[in-house]
């Protein structure tokens, strides 16, 4: 294939070298005459391991080429990779103004070009800055059409500096944004043979993705560092507890708690993090990731108690207390702290849960309830039947088949019903589903 680069920096460097070596035709072009001149000499551009005998070998090789046309760039190539910088502004935004500068003059370029061509943005972009800045762009400038003339996608870059060309050889996944097949085509004919499944979405999904796989590295790395840290007060191996945490890929290293659900609760994570913030305190560690973790999961749960007032509607049906099935656990339950903003509100609220029987709760469970929200009684039903009947809008906190079962047949098109389990693609409800952030 006949590809261009634009930006040398770390991503296009390394995507030049290695494409060139896959047998591509690859043409670089940047504004760093400085970094145009390595190249030609055969040089790297970037300091990475395994490139300056990777970029002399296909530079030899008569693969690459560089240029500051860009014109000639785009008529000459069937692709062109965009991996340009876009760094921080002062206010924490992202500084487009390089990628915006491109896309200019790519439309400009393509304004001539005769026959379709395919641009695929490798640079970290928010979320809808494909769509709906650089498209408008380029399709102004070219006076063509994205689609049909030529094709915009997005490839997020996964590649780590110092790992880069092993990265790019084995990357954790190929995740391609795109609104039609042709773009895909050509990627897979790039990208297709590395070892690692290969995904099409949505461009603002693999937007997105790449925000929320460093922000998860991010994560990690001080999740660990905070737990290290509060070791180290309390005289405990922080590599030997950390080893171990690792070792769990039942709950731990796994997919588990990953998926966008409800708040949190129950009679240990909250307490567990609520003791850890005393540990720190007491040894004056700071500890900001952990800390603001409670006050996460309430704005999680906040979230939901705001877009049952927003409905409007006052007649509210919750199927579901404890805080997960199969339980009748209430203490610290964020289905509790539901229940009692809406009655605070003076909500006409009915509760279904099958595993709450108020009568048999017990101990600490009942004395959460006698605290939280004494008067419960009066809203608990036990037939899921009269509360679905009775409400405008349905709050579906509880993961359960017969659950659904039921939702299927009672539910009415007229109301609301607020999904906070993720209720599952089979599951065809008559009312007007909304998810809580999905
Ligand atoms: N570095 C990484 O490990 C990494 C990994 C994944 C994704 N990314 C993302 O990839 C993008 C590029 O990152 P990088 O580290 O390679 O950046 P970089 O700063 O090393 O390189 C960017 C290059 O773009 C060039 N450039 C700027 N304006 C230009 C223009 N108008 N025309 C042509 N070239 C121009 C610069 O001269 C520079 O050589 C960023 O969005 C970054 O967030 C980087």
């Amino acid at each position: 294939m006949k590809i261009s680069i634009f930006g040398l920096g770390y991503v296009g460097a390394v995507s030049l070298a290695c494409l060139a070596r896959d047998g591509h035709d690859v043409v670089g072009i940047d504004i760093d005459p400085a970094k145009l001149d390595l190249i030609r000499a055969g040089k790297t551009p970037v300091v990475e391991e395994g490139m300056v005998e990777l970029m002399a070998k296909v530079v030899a090789g008569g693969k690459v080429s560089v240029t500051t046309d860009i014109y000639r760039a785009v008529l000459d190539t069937d692709i062109s990779l965009i991996c340009v910088g876009t760094p921080s502004a002062p206010n924490g935004s992202q500084d487009q103004s390089a990628i915006l500068r491109i896309c200019r003059d790519l439309g400009l370029a393509m304004r001539e070009k005769r026959k379709p061509h395919v641009f695929v943005f490798r640079s970290t972009l928010m979320p809808g800055s494909v769509e709906e800045v650089l498209r408008p762009i380029i399709e102004r400038e070219s006076g063509k059409r994205d689609g049909v003339d030529f094709h915009l996608c997005f490839q997020p870059e996964f590649l780590r500096e110092g790992s880069s060309i092993r990265d790019y050889d084995k990357p954790p996944f190929t995740i391609v944004g795109a609104n039609g097949e042709a773009p895909v085509a050509v990627l897979r004919d790039l990208f297709g043979h590395l070892p690692c499944e290969f995904h099409v979405t949505s461009v603002r999904a693999a937007e997105m993705v790449k925000y929320c796989c460093n922000n998860f590295h991010a994560m990690k790395i001080t999740f660990a560092n905070e737990s290290a840290r509060l070791c180290e007060a309390l005289g405990v191996d922080a590599l030997e507890v950390m080893d171990l945490v690792c070792k769990d890929r039942q709950l731990n290293i796994s997919a588990a708690y990953l998926k966008p659900g409800f708040a949190f609760g129950g009679s240990c994570l909250p307490k567990d993090l609520r003791a850890t913030m005393y540990m720190a305190k007491m040894k004056d560690v700071e500890l900001p990731l952990l800390g603001g973790i409670l006050p996460s999961n309430r704005v999680h749960a906040d979230h939901a108690i705001a877009k049952v007032l927003a409905s409007g509607k006052r007649r509210i049906g919750m199927i579901g207390l404890s805080f997960k099935p199969g339980t009748d656990d209430l203490r610290e339950s964020p289905l509790v702290l539901l229940a009692e903003q809406f009655i605070g509100k003076g909500l006409s609220l009915l509760v279904y849960d099958p595993e709450v029987h108020l009568s048999r709760l017990l101990g600490a469970n009942s004395r959460f309830i006698e605290e939280h929200v004494p008067h419960i009684g009066a809203h608990l039903r036990s037939d899921i039947e009269s509360v679905i009947a009775e409400s405008d809008l349905l709050v579906v906190g509880l993961d359960d088949a017969r659950i659904f079962e039921s939702l299927e047949r009672h539910v009415r098109p007229d109301q609301i019903v607020l999904d906070l389990v993720r209720l599952p693609a089979g599951v065809k409800l008559r009312g007007q589903v909304a998810g809580l952030c999905w």
